[in-house]
Formats: C-alpha cells, sequence, structure tokens
C-alpha cells in the first residue's frame, strides 16, 4: 500500500500521499491541504518545504553529498570542464566530443554583444557595484531579444536563448569590470575556450600582449564547476519563481543575479575577503576575532562559516580548500591572508562553540582567495559566483517551463488589523 500521512485536524483525520525521489528522500505532498482542511502549512524561510521535484542536482546535508545529474562534485572538478558540466545540467547528460564541440562553437558564435548594449555602460556611475550593472544588462538582453518573452518558445528557439546568455554574459561580466576600470572594453576573441576568453576580455589591454596562464584557466574552471548548480537555493528558487510567470529566461536569470548578490547569499565571498583583510590590518589577531564573534554583545559575525542544509561540512569547501593551496603553490604566491583564514578555520574546526553550532567553513571562505590569487577584484567575487551558477539557473528554469510547472503563489497567514471604516483626514 503506498504511503501516506495522517493528519488530525479538530478531531477529524486527512490522509496526505508522501511522494519518494530517487533517493528515497520522503515528502507529504500538501497540495491539497487548504482544499479539504481549510488548513495551509507556514514555514517561514521555507526550510522544510519543497517547492518542486527536481532531477538536477541531488544534495546530501548530512552527509556532505553534491551530485550535478548523479555525477559526484569530486570527480566533476577534478576531470571536466566548466562547459561540459554546464551541458551536462542544462541538457541532463554528459555530452559526446560532437556534442561539446557543438555546445562550444555555438556559444562561441554568440560572445558579442549588440553595440548599444555597450552604450548602456556609458549611463551607470562608474563606482556602480557590478552586479547591478550585470543583472541591469542580464535583463537588458530581453529588450534585444524581445521574442524571448514569448510562452511559446520552440525547443530551438529556448536553446538559442540558452547559447545566448552563456555567451554574453562572460563579455558583460568582463566588461563590467572594465568599465569600473576606466579601461577600454575588449571585444571576444573567438580562437579562446570559455574560460580563457574570460580571462582575456578581463585582463588584456589593446597595448600589451596578454599570455594566458593555464594554470590560471584550469583554477578558474574548477570554481566555476563547484558553483555551477545547489539545487534549490535562494537565487535558483528566484529564478524558479520569476520563471514560472513566463518571464523570459534573461529576465528570470536577472532576478536570480540580484538574489546572489545578498551577502546572505553569493555576496558572502566578498564580505569574506573584506573581513580577512579587516583582520590583517588588525595585526593579523585571529583569536580576538574568533572571541569577538562568540561574544553576545559584538555584533560581530564569522563570514563564510555554516550552511543553511549542509550539517556536517561543505563538500565543495573541502574541493576549494585543496584547490586554494595548489593555486597560491603553482602561482608562487604567498598570500597572508590565506594564513589568517588557516587559523580562523582551525579555530573553527576545533572550538566547542563553532563544534556546536555546526559553524564549519563554507564554499564562499575560500573561493575568494582563490579569486585573489587569479587577479580578480573583491567587488567582482559575486560576479564569478553568477557566472559560475549560470548553468544551473537556466538548468532550473528550462526544466520548471518543461515540466509545465505552475505560476509560483505562496500563500500567508494574515496578522495584521481587522476590517476597519476608513476615517476622513480630520478625523484621524
Ligand atoms: C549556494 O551555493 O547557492 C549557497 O551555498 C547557498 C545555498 O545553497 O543555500
Amino acid at each position: 500500500m503506498a504511503e501516506s500521512a495522517e493528519i488530525i485536524l479538530d478531531g477529524k483525520s486527512y490522509s496526505f500521499p508522501v511522494t519518494e525521489g530517487s533517493e528515497h528522500e520522503k515528502a507529504i505532498d500538501i497540495a491539497k491541504l487548504r482544499d479539504q482542511t481549510g488548513y495551509i502549512t507556514i514555514d517561514s524561510g521555507y526550510k522544510n518545504t519543497g517547492a518542486t521535484k527536481s532531477a538536477i542536482t541531488f544534495l546530501d546535508g548530512e552527509e556532505g553529498i553534491l551530485r550535478y545529474r548523479g555525477y559526484p562534485i569530486e570527480q566533476l572538478a577534478e576531470k571536466s570542464s566548466f562547459l561540459e558540466v554546464s551541458y551536462l545540467l542544462i541538457y541532463g547528460k554528459l555530452p559526446t566530443t560532437a556534442e561539446l564541440a557543438n555546445f562550444g562553437d555555438q556559444i562561441t558564435k554568440h560572445t558579442l554583444v549588440h553595440e548599444d548594449v555597450r552604450k548602456i555602460f556609458d549611463g551607470f556611475p562608474s563606482a556602480a557595484h557590478p552586479m547591478a550593472i550585470l543583472s541591469s544588462l542580464i535583463c537588458s538582453l530581453t529588450a534585444f531579444y524581445p521574442e524571448s518573452v514569448s510562452p511559446d518558445l520552440s525547443k530551438e528557439e529556448i536553446d538559442l536563448n540558452v547559447i545566448r546568455l552563456m555567451a554574453k554574459i562572460s563579455t558583460i561580466a568582463a566588461w563590467t569590470y572594465k568599465n569600473n576600470m576606466g579601461h577600454p572594453l575588449n571585444y571576444p576573441r573567438n580562437d579562446l575556450d570559455y574560460c580563457s576568453n574570460f580571462l582575456y576580455m578581463m585582463f588584456s589591454f589593446p597595448t600589451e600582449k596578454y599570455e594566458i596562464n593555464p594554470k590560471v584557466v584550469s583554477a578558474l574552471n574548477k570554481l566555476l564547476i563547484l558553483h555551477a548548480d545547489h539545487e534549490q537555493n535562494c537565487s535558483t528558487s528566484t529564478v524558479r519563481l520569476v520563471g514560472s510567470a513566463n518571464a523570459s529566461l534573461y529576465g528570470s536569470v536577472s532576478a536570480g543575479i540580484n538574489a546572489l548578490w545578498g551577502p546572505l547569499h553569493g555576496g558572502a565571498n566578498q564580505e569574506v575577503l573584506e573581513m580577512l583583510q579587516a583582520i590583517q590590518k588588525d595585526g593579523g589577531n585571529t583569536q580576538k576575532w574568533v572571541d569577538k564573534a562568540k561574544d553576545k554583545n559584538d555584533s560581530f559575525r564569522l563570514m563564510g562559516f555554516g550552511h543553511r542544509v549542509y550539517k556536517n561540512f561543505d563538500p565543495r569547501a573541502k574541493i576549494i580548500k585543496k584547490a586554494a593551496d595548489e593555486v597560491l603553490t603553482a602561482l608562487g604566491i604567498e598570500d597572508p591572508l590565506l594564513k589568517i583564514a588557516q587559523e580562523l578555520e582551525q579555530a573553527a574546526l576545533t572550538d566547542p562553540y563553532f563544534v556546536e553550532r555546526k559553524l564549519y567553513p563554507n564554499v564562499d571562505f575560500y573561493s575568494g582567495i582563490i579569486y585573489r590569487a587569479i587577479g580578480i577584484p573583491t567587488e567582482m567575487f559575486t560576479v564569478m559566483f553568477a557566472l559560475g551558477r549560470l548553468p544551473g539557473w537556466i538548468a532550473q528554469w528550462k526544466e520548471m517551463r518543461e515540466n509545465k510547472e505552475p505560476i509560483g503563489r505562496p500563500r500567508q497567514v494574515y496578522t495584521g488589523e481587522l476590517e476597519r471604516d476608513y476615517l476622513s483626514i480630520e478625523q484621524r
């Protein structure tokens, strides 16, 4: 007999079906709860609410497991490339040689953006945060491709938008940096692979020859793979929710970029580095900052520690920590911030205060150190996260569309005033 959940309300028993995922995680399907009982469920922050069924990413927070389409993150980070992982997430399978080559070629062909996009840059203040520019310009693609707002796009039309977005985001992302610096904007080079082209657009000058360092390319590939998807996190849920209204792919991803920018989400990597810099400026006494973090009367919080769904460790942090050591050694960089980071990590792993609260370093803790080592400025860290997360957002948007999910429309428990009569301004 199929499993069901009995709920007793006002002395009456109701039965609701239990649904089970491929990894045997179970959920009570309460879609008919209100119709049958008049009750809704409430779960602030969606700590216990499954918003969808998804076949993209599996995450076990207790065991520290993360898999994209069934493949362990450790294997993908070690053996794959960012474009291959993007294909895997978006199309559900590892590509053949021909499929990967075609995917890469298509993306390469679309790296240019409309010349009018360049002009939009002139309207932003030069000190604008790159995430503000990125989200605006990604949304502006809807204006350049107005047909993308149609709710009835064919598979080919959706694929074209996917390719355009994968291609153009790296040009736009690099240009946000160049614009910020007052440097000339570099056009993409179609003889380069995805990561090399991004580095070229970020760091080259028309006046000088730019050598692409393969170690930097490999570090970037790894970082982007580690960030490529993370099931129903805040920005991905935003992309799905906005997309569920039949909003365009560009508009939905732009909304996701804004969610990611928040310091409690992707903006944390920038905050981690700024925290490490503040500790260094203060003399580098990590114990003092650990004590501050433990002091209830001190508002200081250690950034990059703990995670909403990982209860023991973040598998990405393990990989990234090793990668940070490797990249710094390979590039011959000695970064005092890495030492501070290591001391903080040590404190967190041994101090009962942190252990009891399960505050161990997460993916944001070490990513900034690698980005810094490869020359990415701090305010671009969250842009790098967005670049990595893009295939995940696309895959989730596409899955939501293909599954014809209904528009997202949560309910609420109203706590405001009861009905009252309008008073004219003289009566108040
Ligand atoms: C992410 O990768 O999106 C972050 O770790 C946040 C999350 O999953 O909630």
